[in-house]
């Protein structure tokens, strides 16, 4: 099948064909039997991940670090966590990968460091220090019982709780947007910014691919850092409205591209919580001969997901909304940037149980996998998605991890809610479920580790792992795998138009793809009862892969006899023009 490649003419970037993986390292394979994921545990996987299909890692921190925020907390960007390894394993893996013809990403920290980072360290030591304005400090007073709160303004720390915390040696505030040991860098420095970009240039001087841009679009503040309105009257107010893609932040940005990354052909994803269609060109868009561009190749956005409402009760889809925001997206980088495809992370709880259901998961993994991975863009996976890896049972407040999830109980029962409320709800919506020990067989501790890992291993290892499914072909990962060679070995799948069928449908989520010579059609039910699908039988060509009974003729013509989609299937049809 040829096809006009893209849309300047240009050879089709290796990345835009590429299917990536996200590992959350802490949490992937330990070889060294601490309990903890390792570098050599990534190594170790290599061939699985190639055997998959992966072309691309995105790797979360695995930097020096107190922890507090599992590595989003970095005290050094040049050293490695000892739990993780070593700076010499991590150039074993590059090239092991690279071997394999897999890119690796690492994940870039740089709105914030950890408070022990020697940059802070220095910063805190006194006002005069020549790191001082590093950070963000400000005057306020110092917090006694009658005056518990007399901080700079009224922002919500982003992990809840105050968004200042007092220094009692210099008696001022310091602003931390995640937790009081991440605080924030101050942008408008431009030694900061020379210090991130020497640093940058350091990793890409030792071979690595690019970067997943952490928190990017929070690095510029509300100038004078005013107080939001407060009409509740609350202690402390969401202030995302001050500092997440606030006007200004545009100049940071193509200071990082044009010093930092361009000098380097390398890939680039930002994580753009605020970022939305409308505005998305600023950031994606791919250069012309008039116009520079955006700044990244790629961004996360968040329109689909409800990241950070954490104190909102999972609540069922909305289809309609869902396609409407997806389709938006599609539509605003037609021919002008690129999408990055997701439904996980190791900031969600697993996506079976947010979007579907995970009492029939093999349906509902596979129907959500071929929702989203054959829509225009750059698809990612995050461990155990293959698997169909489903959230976890918490049975006690004591047993999350997360910071996030440990200010929040903190809140919340300030507030007066039960513990069995704020377990109910966390039992939903915890990025905890995300960030459990991957689950590799049947044997102790899912054969992550040897030994107790750190974190809690899911009750359902037995029923849900790797070994299993690789002998199973009709198993979740064998459908995963068959979706990323189809993607792989049709560029029709890569180019083509995305064009929403049945915008309205509350059960059907179908689109096509639309390239020179083929369209594809693809309908998922993503609802739990049988739905009709209202597409004109003649548009869809040849079934080339369904969840129902992979490769049996009968789903063909059933479905094109009934067009009745059972809950939760997904077929894939291709035409040729
Ligand atoms: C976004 C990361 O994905 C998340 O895990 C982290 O807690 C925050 N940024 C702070 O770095």
């Amino acid at each position: 099948m040829t096809l006009a490649p893209n849309m300047h003419s240009k050879p089709l970037a290796w990345w835009k064909k590429a299917t990536a993986y996200q590992i959350y390292p802490r949490s992937f394979y330990d070889t060294n039997q601490d309990g903890i994921g390792d570098i050599n545990g990534i190594i170790a996987k290599l061939d699985y991940l190639a055997d998959l299909g992966i072309d691309l890692i995105w790797i979360c921190p695995f930097y020096a670090s107190p922890n507090d925020d599992n590595g989003y907390d970095i005290s050094d960007y040049q050293a490695i966590h000892p739990d993780f390894g070593t700076l010499e394993d991590v150039d074993e893996l590059i090239s092991a990968a690279h071997k394999r013809g897999i890119r690796i990403i690492m994940d870039l920290v740089i709105n914030h460091t950890s408070d022990e980072h020697p940059w802070f360290i220095e910063s805190r030591d006194n006002k005069n220090s020549p790191k001082r304005d590093w950070y963000i400090w400000r005057d306020g007073c110092e917090p006694t019982a009658e005056k518990p709160t007399c901080d700079p303004n009224n922002w919500e720390s982003i992990f809840h709780g105050s968004a200042w915390e007092y220094d009692k040696k210099t008696a001022q505030y310091y602003l931390h947007l995640f937790s009081k040991k991440q605080p924030d860098l101050n942008w408008e420095n431009p030694e900061v910014k020379q210090a991130l970009f020497k640093m940058i240039y350091w990793w890409l001087e030792r071979g690595i691919d690019g970067f997943r841009v952490d928190a990017i679009s929070h690095i510029q503040k509300q100038p004078g850092l005013p107080s939001l309105p407060n009409p509740k009257g609350e202690k402390y107010v969401s202030s995302f409205d001050y500092h997440m893609n606030v006007a200004g932040i545009e100049k940071h940005l193509h200071e990082l591209k044009e010093q930092a990354f361009d000098p380097f052909n390398i890939v680039t994803v930002g994580e753009a919580n605020g970022v939305t269609a409308d505005n998305a060109l600023l950031w994606v868009a791919e250069a012309t001969e008039h116009d520079q561009g955006g700044v990244f190749n790629m961004i996360f956005q968040f329109e689909h997901m409800k990241l950070w409402s954490e104190e909102q009760s999972n609540v069922p889809l909305d289809l309609v909304e869902f396609k409407r925001i997806l389709s938006r997206w599609q539509d605003a980088l037609e021919g002008k940037g690129w999408n990055a495809l997701y439904l996980e992370n190791h900031d969600q709880a697993r996506s079976i149980d947010t979007f579907a259901d995970p009492t029939s998961r093999y349906a509902s993994a596979t129907a959500l996998a071929s929702c989203y991975f054959l829509m225009k863009g750059t698809p990612f996976i995050y461990q155990g998605q293959e698997i169909g890896m489903v959230n976890h049972q918490f049975t006690s407040l004591d047993e999350f991890n997360d910071v996030s999830a440990r200010n929040l109980i903190q809140k919340l029962s300030q507030q007066g809610q039960s513990d069995a409320d704020i377990l109910a709800l966390l039992n939903q919506v915890s990025r905890d479920h995300s960030r459990l020990p991957m689950q590799w067989n049947a044997q102790d501790f899912a054969g992550f580790s040897e030994v107790q890992p750190w974190f809690s291993v899911n009750q359902q290892y037995a029923d849900i792992n790797v070994e299993q499914q690789q002998k199973d072909p009709n198993s979740i990962l064998s459908f995963y795998k068959q979706l990323i060679a189809l993607r792989k070995s049709n560029v029709s799948l890569v180019v083509g138009r995305y064009q929403l069928l049945l915008p309205n449908d509350p059960n059907i989520y179908a689109y096509q793809r639309v390239a020179q010579d083929m369209t594809w059609t693809i309908i998922t039910n993503l609802s739990p009862q049988e739905s009709i699908v209202d597409i004109d039988r003649m548009q869809l060509g040849e079934l080339m892969l369904d969840n129902q009974n992979i490769n049996n003729e009968h789903v063909r013509s059933d479905f094109i006899a009934t067009q009745i989609a059972p809950p939760y299937a997904a077929y894939i049809f291709a035409r040729k023009h």
